[in-house]
């Protein structure tokens, strides 16, 4: 059966410092949470002073995001194998500000899905409705063709690898977060697609977690919800605090 998995995307915050600081702080509490994975994402810079710092503890690692190439003429870029190196278990793929700002499109997110999954990484493909979209109905055809687009061509047993995170977008940073009816709706559409496409067995293996402003006080009732396995967290995540309180509304 899936486990949770509660993740903090650190996104472009922190000094090294408090990066270590807090990864610290979070791989201190992680044994009195065994049945929750446990994951923080810090930049590429410091990847490897936070892997340090959770070394031998139950947090694992990951990444903001990654090229698809295993190496080469790529300015800038960080290859699979590099995550890999560094002792990253997870990469973020998708996620809404790299497809906002970065022009990141579902046939690209595409291939990054394969190389991770080709080198052992266990990807968290992030998908999402603008609010304009969930205000003019859209939400599940938006969300049908980006789990089309952005997850094909994947084996069974690939997509039982992959973690899929449900981030609205008008939830992300703004305090708003979705209603535990509207992820729930979304989550079990995901599964849905995914019994469509393998079968019920492969769906109910599939981690779907939700992110979007969750915090301790709201985690509780996300979590509560019978598709909802764990958050991908961002502001709350860079306080030891409120991560570790969202942690412990996991109860299932
Ligand atoms: P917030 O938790 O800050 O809304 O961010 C969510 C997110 O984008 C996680 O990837």
């Amino acid at each position: 059966m899936r486990r949770p998995l509660i993740a903090g995307n650190w996104k472009m915050n922190l000094t090294r410092s408090e990066a270590v600081a807090l990864a610290e702080a979070v791989a201190k509490q992680a044994d009195q949470y065994p049945t929750v994975d446990i994951a923080v994402c810090p930049p590429f810079v410091y990847l490897e002073a936070v892997g340090r710092a959770i070394a031998g503890s139950r947090v694992a690692l990951g990444a903001q995001n990654m090229y698809p190439e295993p190496s080469g003429a790529f300015t800038g870029e960080i290859s699979p194998m590099m995550l890999c190196e560094m002792g990253c278990r997870y990469v973020i793929l998708g996620h809404s500000e790299r497809r906002q700002w970065l022009g990141e499109t579902d046939s690209f997110i595409n291939k990054k899905v394969h190389a991770a999954l080709k080198a052992g990484l266990q990807p968290i493909v992030c998908l999402g409705e603008q609010l304009a979209e969930r205000e003019a109905g859209h939400t599940l055809e938006v969300i049908r063709a980006q789990f089309e687009g952005s997850l094909a061509g994947l084996t069974a047993q690939q997509m039982i690898q992959t973690v899929i995170a449900y981030e609205p977008v008008w939830a992300i940073g703004t305090g708003k977060v979705a209603t535990p009816h509207q992820a729930e709706e979304v989550h079990l559409e995901l599964r849905k697609l995914i019994a469509q496409r393998y079968n019920p067995e492969i769906a109910q293996q599939v981690v779907i977690q939700y992110g979007g402003s969750v915090k301790p006080d709201n985690a509780q009732e996300l979590f509560a919800q019978p598709d909802i396995d764990g958050a991908l967290v961002g502001g709350a995540s860079l306080k030891p605090d409120q991560f570790l309180g969202i942690i412990a509304g996991m109860k299932k």
